[in-house]
């Protein structure tokens, strides 16, 4: 029986989210429907309400989820009734060219539940990330849940879902930071803090924050950062290489997305070093830079798409690190609200004032 549920919707851009109640079909092959816990409230859901990501109204928002598995379809056998999961966006197919290659988290065919959920007059919704989980229950795709350790508490739990795994995983996975490097973090919101998290945990020497708000440098000292930098009154590029023994940092991590800010990490990494942006640019930025610097200067300019992450092999491994003190996730939750109080809590985000706004269901 398809059930009712509330959720959170964005019906037109820029119009304010409103509570509807939404159908949440039985789950088909390859399908589950998760009871969600809590999830977190993420710029790309912003993004999807300013019609920004594409046109695809009516949107039913939240993906960075975690909940326990309520029913599974016929022939799912890798999720069970009462699983512990975290939502991903990279239900990796295990068919595509990078699949095969052995590299999943390049995945180019990631499945999402092939069934809609719908308002009650029969609109289809598109669910943000193909997860859509500021709601108490939706449909993913069995793969979409990964199972971790039900001893963490949710709120904590969903945050690797999205943002917090980027972040870790721009440090960890695609700027593979290991013991003895120094690194800098430029822009120091929830993914730039998870970055400055995930490089402590790979064990940096040095960890510079940079940012041009003093409260969130003092949050990133607070979760790790051995040196702050304020950008907006010092210059980063010459403090991170005063900081660095002249030379610049082995990895530094953009966690802004603007061409100056990609820049300054340009510049203020070592010759050979490693830039990770994992900051999402709007389509009208250009960068400028001289070639022969690019060249010359070496190293590896990466993005980072979802912290490069595979969500089978780092969700539980980073849940097992948090319940083991060693990954504060906690740190990352400012608020906990209420499902109807996602509009207010866009507005915090956009100020600046929250990490995290994590809706409890
Ligand atoms: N230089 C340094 N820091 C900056 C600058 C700048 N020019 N402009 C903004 N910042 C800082 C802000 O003060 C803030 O601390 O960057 C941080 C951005 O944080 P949030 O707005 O909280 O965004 P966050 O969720 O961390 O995401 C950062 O990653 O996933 C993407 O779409 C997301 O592009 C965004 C980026
Ligand atoms: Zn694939
Ligand atoms: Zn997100």
């Amino acid at each position: 029986m398809p059930q009712h549920v509330h959720g959170v919707v964005a019906r037109a851009k820029g119009e304010p989210v409103r509570v509807e109640t939404v159908v949440v079909p039985d789950p088909g092959p390859g399908e589950a429907v998760v009871r969600v816990q809590a999830c977190g409230v993420c710029h790309t859901d912003l993004h999807y309400r300013e019609g920004g990501i594409n046109d695809d109204f009516p949107f039913l928002l939240g993906h960075e989820a975690a909940g326990v598995v309520e029913q599974v379809g016929p022939d799912v056998t890798d999720v069970a009734l009462g699983d512990f999961v975290i939502l991903n966006w990279r239900a990796v197919c295990g068919r595509c060219r990078a699949c095969r290659r052995g590299r999943p988290q390049y995945c180019f065919d990631t499945r999402n539940a092939r069934q809609r959920m719908t308002l009650i007059d029969g609109t289809e919704l598109s669910p943000a990330l193909g997860i859509g989980a500021f709601a108490e229950k939706t449909l993913v795709a069995a793969g979409q849940c990964t199972k971790v350790d039900p001893a963490a508490s949710p709120a904590a739990a969903g945050l690797l879902g999205c943002g917090v795994m980027a972040g870790i995983g721009a440090a960890i996975n695609t700027g593979g930071v290991g013991r003895g490097d120094t690194v800098a973090v430029i822009g120091c919101g929830g993914v730039g803090d998870a970055a400055v998290v995930g490089a402590r945990l790979a064990g940096a020497a040095k960890l510079i924050a940079v940012d041009i708000d003093d409260r969130k440098l003092a949050t990133a000292r607070s979760l790790g950062a051995t040196h702050t930098v304020n950008s907006g009154t010092t210059d980063p590029v010459e403090a991170v290489r005063d900081l660095t023994g002249g030379f610049g940092a082995d990895v530094v991590i953009e966690a802004v997305g603007r061409p100056e800010t990609y820049r300054q990490a340009f510049y203020a990494r070592d010759l050979a070093g490693t830039v990770v942006l994992v900051g999402v640019p709007t389509p009208e930025m250009r960068l400028e830079l001289p070639l022969l610097d690019v060249f010359g200067r070496g190293g590896a300019l990466k993005s980072s798409w979802y912290g490069d992450c595979l969500p089978s092999r780092d969700f539980p491994m980073l849940i097992d690190l948090h319940l083991q003190g060693r990954l504060d996730l906690d740190a990352f939750v400012s608020e906990t609200i209420a499902l109807d109080e996602v509009e207010d809590a866009f507005a915090r985000m956009h100020k600046g004032d929250v990490l995290r706004s994590v809706v409890i269901l």
